[in-house]
């Protein structure tokens, strides 16, 4: 019916790669099979208690059940520009530099929303968490990309990202205005150098364009690597948003809480556009969120921990499968690249070959971009023993295809 009705601007988004790989999972698992998920990011561990106390403590209340306020509650600005503050020394004013938000992902598509202008264009580096390019594609803009080059220990190559971003620059009409910066890098891991930071900051004042940069990683990184911030650069609030979430550090991934902070006319944007779309998150979770930033760190750190171990034992038995992968120095995932005899076959394909002959479901790189297809990326969202079992079955699968396994394959 009303066929002459279209509806152009879904039509700008591709199919979401992904699904395919969840529907086979479906029909594995109903047909009896035993999947591992190592498939999405989505944490596999409780909230805190003492957060989760907090949010019981605060929906007893009255007065809580009402409207909230859609940028958020003044103590949870005030909560993140204190994390800020601690965290790496930067000072923010909750008033104007720091919005609430859903979780970071709806922050950043409305933000997006707000500063497009028809036909506007972002260098989004490739492969990139998908709404970092589609939030544009959404909102009428377009989006130009280039592959993120990083070395075996997953250290962006940042003299050739700069290059790569002044290329951009140089080469298209009309010139983009923003650059989307994530790091650690969701799907590749990659992580960045502070010195990284104050070269694209420069640039960005040079060549008159915006940063949004997205740091939901920060507390999941290894082996002593401190993830830093572009917001400790001076100046940088001139040029620069950057977007936080507490799905990660504190298994909050179901509750939707983030917040995006720094330049006051981008984070003026984001609150304009939010004070028409709605109303805030229900009260008592910002007031549990709130509780979450400042209280003991301590559970972030046994958050850290667990992924850290999941890590290491995810890269030893894998290896000991028959498949070397470089060990991540942060986030909840592992970017692996398909073993040689298998990479033919493209991203989709081995994951849907993995999922059908292994069991263990993953996602396929391509899902994430064009650069992504000679890789997968694994969740570490199953416990170690599952982990252990994933590679088992993949030892087999691997074997039966013969492909050899390391020396010590009996262990
Ligand atoms: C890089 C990155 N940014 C943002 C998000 C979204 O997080 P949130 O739950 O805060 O929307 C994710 C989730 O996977 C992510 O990987």
């Amino acid at each position: 019916m009303f066929d002459e009705i279209e509806f152009d601007k879904i039509k700008r988004l591709p199919k979401y790669v992904f699904a395919a790989v969840g529907e086979l999972k479906m029909q594995q698992r109903h047909a009896g099979a035993d999947v591992i998920d190592l498939s999405m990011g989505n944490p596999d561990g409780p909230t805190p208690p003492h957060i989760i106390e907090k949010l019981i403590e605060s929906a007893r209340k009255p007065k809580v059940y009402g409207y909230s306020v859609s940028r958020g509650i003044f103590k949870l600005r005030l909560a993140a520009a204190d994390w800020y503050q601690r965290k790496y020394g930067v000072y923010l004013d909750p008033e104007t530099e720091v919005v609430a938000s859903m979780g970071s992902k709806e922050g950043y598509a409305h933000l997006v929303q707000a500063i497009t202008n028809l036909g506007d264009t972002a260098i989004v580096p490739d492969p990139c968490y998908p709404i970092h390019s589609q939030a544009f594609i959404l909102a009428g803009g377009n989006v130009v990309k280039f592959p993120i080059k990083f070395g075996s220990d997953f250290a962006l190559d940042e003299d050739t990202f700069v290059e790569d971003v002044k290329k951009c620059l140089r080469e298209n009409s009309p010139r983009p205005k923003y650059l989307i910066v994530n790091f650690p890098n969701n799907p590749t891991t990659t992580t960045v150098t502070p010195e990284f930071y104050k070269r694209i900051v420069a640039l960005a004042k040079e060549e008159r364009f915006y940063i949004l940069s997205d740091i939901a990683y920060a507390e999941l990184s290894f082996d002593g690597y401190k993830t830093p911030s572009i917001m400790s650069v001076e100046g940088a609030k001139d040029v620069a948003i950057e977007s936080y979430t507490l799905s990660k550090s504190y298994n909050m991934a179901g509750w939707r809480v983030g917040f995006i902070v720094g330049n006051q006319k981008l984070v003026g944007a984001l609150a304009k556009i939010k004070s028409w779309l709605d109303y805030g998150m229900f009260t008592p979770i910002q007031v549990a969120a709130t509780v979450a930033l400042n209280g003991d760190q301590k559970c972030v750190e046994e958050i850290r921990q667990n992924y850290e171990r999941r890590r290491d034992v995810l890269i030893k038995a894998f290896a000991n499968a028959g498949w070397q992968i470089d060990s991540p120095k942060a986030t909840m995932f592992v970017w692996a690249r398909i073993p040689e005899q298998f990479r033919h076959l493209g991203s989709l394909e081995f994951a849907k070959q993995l999922l059908i002959n292994a069991q263990v479901a993953v996602s396929p790189g391509v899902g994430f971009g064009p650069a992504g297809d000679e890789w997968v990326r694994i969740a570490m969202i199953e416990n170690e023993n599952r982990i252990r079992q994933a590679a088992k079955n993949i030892k087999k699968y691997f074997r039966e295809k013969g492909i050899a396994v390391s020396a010590d394959e009996m262990k």
